[in-house]
């Protein structure tokens, strides 16, 4: 059996450089490199609603939002199945059997959803229906049999869930479901991109992020506010690349050729470093590097966002197949999984022989 990569996002907000180099680029070329069955792509509006049950309007207006920053990412719908989470009732069935196989202190246990939990100042008032968020993620993935999955190291311990919850069904029931693996950022510096901040991470509610929309105006001035770490008295005194988001970012960003293009006095990164913390490098001018890098890379993304946004009817007919066509896999695997557990009573000839037979005795 081929590869299946399935892969989405919670639409809260528009995508930021995070989500870019933490797992959108990855999908881009996975999706061009063609070495997969299938590969779906899609908004998590039901996860997204478990910790904003009321404010369903926010999560209606980003739907748009993220499946706009998909497109002008380079996620085609010729080649990929993007599609919206709640559009498949599939998924909320698998999720109540799947509920059945894990402990609430195993659920418990998830430290990215224990991070969560403390970030949103739940305690007493946390709602069910995000504390189960793990095993909803685990029918997401296995509705589609997925063997793939790209995302940030936050999402390992869903996958860990997931793993378990395949394991359990299959000796439960039968062999139904596949065990699917995480596909993490290949640099570390990837995998969880600090915030303009200098913080841990680079996160709407943290108010620190790039988005891939910010026009090219908006970028300048927030890299211009980018932290530097330790502050210098001149640029003459050694610089300090530990918490140094300026260097982070371009350790995540910038190439070989972006040297050659906007700085040719370096010929790569380490040649930059190696200068800068010996000191005679203003912090200036590697902003001003940084943010030629950003915009180098965002300007044919906001050029094609700008067209799709022309034809927005377009965008939801492409959501609303999509969606369809997941529909239809999904449903498949739940024909699959109703008669493992034997809840298939009207195809069940057997049972009704057996039952038959029972009565007449
Ligand atoms: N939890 C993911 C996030 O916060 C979104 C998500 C939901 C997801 N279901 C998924 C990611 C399945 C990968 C696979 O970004």
């Amino acid at each position: 059996m081929g590869k299946i990569i399935l892969t989405g996002d919670r639409p809260t907000g528009k995508l930021h450089l995070g989500h870019y180099i933490g797992s959108l680029r990855r999908r881009v070329l996975l999706q061009n490199a063609g070495d997969y069955e299938r590969m779906f792509v899609f908004m998590a509006d039901v996860q997204a609603l478990t910790d904003n049950a009321d404010n369903p309007e926010k999560i209606r207006q980003n739907i748009i939002e993220v499946a706009l920053d998909y497109l002008s990412c380079g996620l085609d719908p010729q080649k990929c199945t993007l599609f919206i989470q709640s559009q498949i009732p599939e998924l909320a069935e698998l999720t109540t059997y799947l509920s059945n196989l894990i402990s609430v202190s195993r659920v418990q246990r998830n430290p990215t959803v224990k991070t969560e939990i403390k970030m949103r100042n739940f305690e007493a008032n946390l709602p069910l229906g995000f504390f189960c968020y793990p095993v909803s993620q685990a029918a997401d993935i296995t509705a589609f049999k997925a063997t793939t999955v790209p995302a940030g190291e936050d999402q390992e311990p869903m996958l860990e869930v997931t793993r378990e919850l395949v394991r359990r069904f299959n000796q439960t029931y039968g062999e139904v479901l596949v065990e699917p693996n995480i596909l993490l950022p290949e640099q570390a510096v990837c995998r969880r991109l600090p915030g303009t901040d200098g913080k841990e991470k680079m996160s709407k509610s943290l108010g620190n992020c790039i988005y891939l929309s910010d026009d090219a105006a908006t970028v300048w001035k927030k890299v211009k506010k980018m932290s530097n770490g330790e502050p210098r008295m001149s640029m003459e005194e050694p610089g300090h690349l530990e918490g140094n988001a300026v260097f982070t970012y371009l350790e995540a960003f910038s190439t070989d050729e972006d040297f050659a293009e906007f700085w040719p006095e370096f010929e790569n990164l380490e040649a930059l470093k190696q200068q800068y913390v010996q000191g005679g490098i203003g912090d200036g001018t590697c902003k001003k590097f940084l943010n030629s890098v950003i915009n180098k890379m965002l300007d044919p993304i906001r050029t094609r966002r700008h067209e799709c946004e022309q034809d927005i009817p377009e965008i939801f007919n492409i959501l609303k197949k999509g969606s369809e066509a997941a529909r239809e896999t999904a449903a498949k695997t739940m024909d699959e999984v109703r008669s493992a557990m034997q809840i298939n009573y009207f195809d069940d000839q057997e049972l009704i022989r057996q039952q038959v037979e029972k009565f007449s005795k």
